[in-house]
């Protein structure tokens, strides 16, 4: 029998993006020749701020149309400590989600076996959430804009865009998210008191589509509340949805919580496969830490996981999100972030050893 290939397009980016896809890229491989019933096929893009400093582009005018020859394509980070942030967002990583319609973020948290959360008494049962962040419109739509420069009356805006279409779609995505999981609960989180218009729509639209999900059970809560919520009962929650600005606040939150955004993924989605997926680390470039080995490959090993998942290699992933759980588990194997001492390279070689089943 043929094996069945996988196309994928990695893309490091910046920092210790660059180091955790490469090290993603050893682990993939292992999986592969473990399964033996696919392979990969992958392909390097050097798109990134250095090829901006060079070229003036963080990718070539039709990168997004490159990427949909791709399965999915594997992210690290954008980001540079001497080019403004919002030139390196809106260069490449939005320019990629947006053309490609990837309007679902999905973002597990879990404590994995061996990690310690900040949250005192909190055991490993008690934090196990999906936050959903609509990833194409709300305050990230890219509406508004400066006029009047260095004068008095200089305006900046920023408008948030709430369409009926856009929010029917990520509540449907996240009900049936909400649906698949044994608690079948989930949490609509607005702000609904202040935003008087777009947040009332999500509230209104979260009412309608939960009567097509009659067996799910469902709150509302406003997005500082919110915060309160997840910190001081967080297994009173299970699956969230948010708008593109409160998710992605609460996601970082929800990451600290587990122990460490070194170990946190997500996965940009276009849930009907019209184009090729995005998975990445929630984090950063952290130039703080580039070039020294340290960097948490977890975030990165798990985001390839849920990319397993998606290419429909199940069994794969879930030896994948084992191997990376015997690892966690010990302490001797945590990088600095976790209070350890162990380097990128000794948890890739323990990940990719345990998939082996050498350990
Ligand atoms: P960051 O996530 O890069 O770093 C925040 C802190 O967490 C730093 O102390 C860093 O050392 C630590 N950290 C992050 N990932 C880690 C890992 N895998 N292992 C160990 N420690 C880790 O966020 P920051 O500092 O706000 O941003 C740095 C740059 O990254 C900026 O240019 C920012 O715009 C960009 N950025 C890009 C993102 C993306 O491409 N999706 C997401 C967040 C930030
Ligand atoms: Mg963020």
């Amino acid at each position: 029998m043929s094996k069945k290939i996988h196309k994928v397009a990695a893309i490091g980016g910046d920092g210790i993006g660059v180091e955790v896809v490469d090290a993603c890229l050893e682990v993939l491989d292992a999986l592969a020749e473990r399964d033996g019933g696919f392979e990969f096929q992958v392909e390097n893009f050097d798109w990134s701020t250095e090829r901006y400093k060079r070229t003036g582009e963080f990718m070539p005018k039709d990168g997004a149309d490159q990427l949909r020859a791709f399965d999915a394509i594997l992210f690290g980070a954008v980001g540079a400590p001497d080019v403004p942030d919002h030139l390196t967002l809106w260069g490449l990583r939005l320019a990629i989600c947006q053309p490609l319609d990837q309007y679902a973020n999905v973002r597990p948290t879990r404590v994995l076996p061996g990690i310690q959360s900040p949250l005192r008494h909190v055991n490993k049962d008690e934090l196990d959430w999906v936050i959903v962040r609509e990833n194409s419109e709300g305050e990230y739509a890219g509406q508004g804009g400066r006029s009047h420069p260095g004068l008095p009356l200089e305006i900046a805006t920023d408008v948030s865009i709430f369409t009926r279409a856009g929010i029917e779609r990520i509540m449907r995505f996240a009900f049936k998210l909400a649906q698949s999981r044994p608690r079948k609960f989930l949490t609509v989180v607005t702000k609904s008191n202040a935003q008087r218009h777009g947040m009332v729509l999500w509230d209104q639209i979260a009412a309608e589509v939960a009567k097509e999900f009659p067996d799910v059970t469902w709150d509302k809560m406003l997005v500082d509340a919110m915060t309160v919520r997840m910190v001081m009962n967080p297994a009173s929650l299970d699956t969230i949805v948010a708008t593109n600005l409160h998710a992605d606040i609460l996601s970082d939150l929800a990451a600290a919580l587990s122990g460490s955004i070194g170990v946190a993924p997500t996965a940009n989605l276009n849930p009907e496969r019209e184009t090729p997926s995005m998975f990445e680390p929630i984090h950063g470039s952290a130039f703080d830490i580039t070039g020294k080995g340290v960097a948490n490959p977890v975030a990165t090993f798990w985001t390839a996981a849920m990319m397993m998942e998606h290419l429909g290699e199940k069994p794969a992933a879930a030896r994948l999100m084992q191997a990376v759980e015997t690892v966690t588990a010990d302490p001797s194997l945590h990088t600095p972030d976790l209070g350890g001492k162990a380097t990128t390279r000794m948890v890739t070689d323990a990940v990719i050893a345990a998939i082996r089943g050498r350990n």
